[in-house]
């Protein structure tokens, strides 16, 4: 069964990583999709990708950590396809620092996205969707979310943060709205970029750094474009990821899929 088609769906972060593909995927299967993002540019070519292939999909230029630019973003969606069925919040950010580093500004600015940014997104929908009867929220948590270490401490603190938030608005919510957790471990993104200090991601490899280095010497492809078929793999494929959050979505109005964490068969993170 196709679940998804004619749903009005809201992605933040659409410009790029899982945003752009889930976007894609979705309107592939009938969804009428707004994309918003930051980053005008990359919003734009992704929803024109979508449209020249056939698609719906409309696109808006929304900071997640504006609360204004995210109730306008929602108001766009009702003006454009006249209801809202589901919500991602996944536009995010990884500055990944120790606190000796005092990136206070830039910690700041990532709780703002990551976690003020679907509180905004999460009130700006809920009357919308209570009215409707239905709707479905799907937080972008992370691995990250569910534990930590050195130089993670700010990141790990917004993405479980999100998970407390999904499971108090789906008591509160019940029966109305769908809400939905992904925990993602590491995929091939563009969000390594907003890494602060490189020496952290690879101490979350702790003892299994070296392997991790040695398949990639082997083959650099294993980083940009891991093979989902190999059972060494150490990293996600962001398309692993999308397929996640598109089955919460696909599934009839009685079925809420709650928490789904999405691993690298060989991946070594923290443990
Ligand atoms: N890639 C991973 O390994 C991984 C793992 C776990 C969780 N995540 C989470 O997945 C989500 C998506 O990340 P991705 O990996 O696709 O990264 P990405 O960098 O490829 O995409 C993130 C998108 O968010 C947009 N964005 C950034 N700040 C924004 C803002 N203030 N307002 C609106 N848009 C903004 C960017 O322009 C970009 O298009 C994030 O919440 C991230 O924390 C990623």
């Amino acid at each position: 069964m196709n679940y998804v088609q004619e749903k009005v769906v809201v992605i933040t972060g659409a410009g790029s990583g899982f945003g752009k593909l889930t976007s894609e995927k979705l309107a592939k299967m009938g969804a009428r999709i707004i994309l918003a993002d930051i980053n005008k540019e990359a919003a734009e070519s992704a929803a024109d990708g979508i449209k020249s292939e056939g698609g719906i999909a409309e696109y808006v230029v929304a900071d997640v950590s504006d609360k204004e630019q995210v109730e306008k973003m929602v108001q766009f969606a009702v003006d454009t396809f006249g209801r809202i069925d589901v919500l991602i919040n996944n536009a995010g950010t990884m500055p990944m620092a120790m606190f000796a580093a005092k990136e206070n500004d830039i910690w700041d600015k990532c709780i703002d996205i990551n976690l003020k940014g679907p509180i905004y997104g999460i009130t700006a929908v809920m009357d919308i969707m209570i009215r409707q009867g239905e709707g479905q929220v799907v937080n972008i948590s992370s691995l990250y979310g569910t534990c930590t270490h050195a130089g993670a401490g700010v990141y790990s603190a917004t993405k479980s943060g999100l998970k407390m938030i999904s499971d108090a608005l789906r008591g509160e919510t019940r029966g109305k709205i769908k809400v939905s957790t992904i925990y993602p471990s590491a995929a091939a993104t563009n969000i390594s970029s907003t890494v602060l200090d490189y020496s952290v991601p690879s101490d979350l490899y702790g003892k299994h750094f070296a392997e991790f280095m040695e398949r990639i010497e082997k083959n650099p492809e294993s980083l940009t474009n891991p093979d989902m078929n190999d059972p060494g793999s150490m990293m996600l494929s962001a398309e692993a990821i999308t397929d996640a959050i598109i089955y919460c979505i696909n599934q009839p109005k009685g079925i809420t899929i709650s928490d789904i964490m999405v691993r690298a068969t060989n991946e070594a993170m923290v443990y």
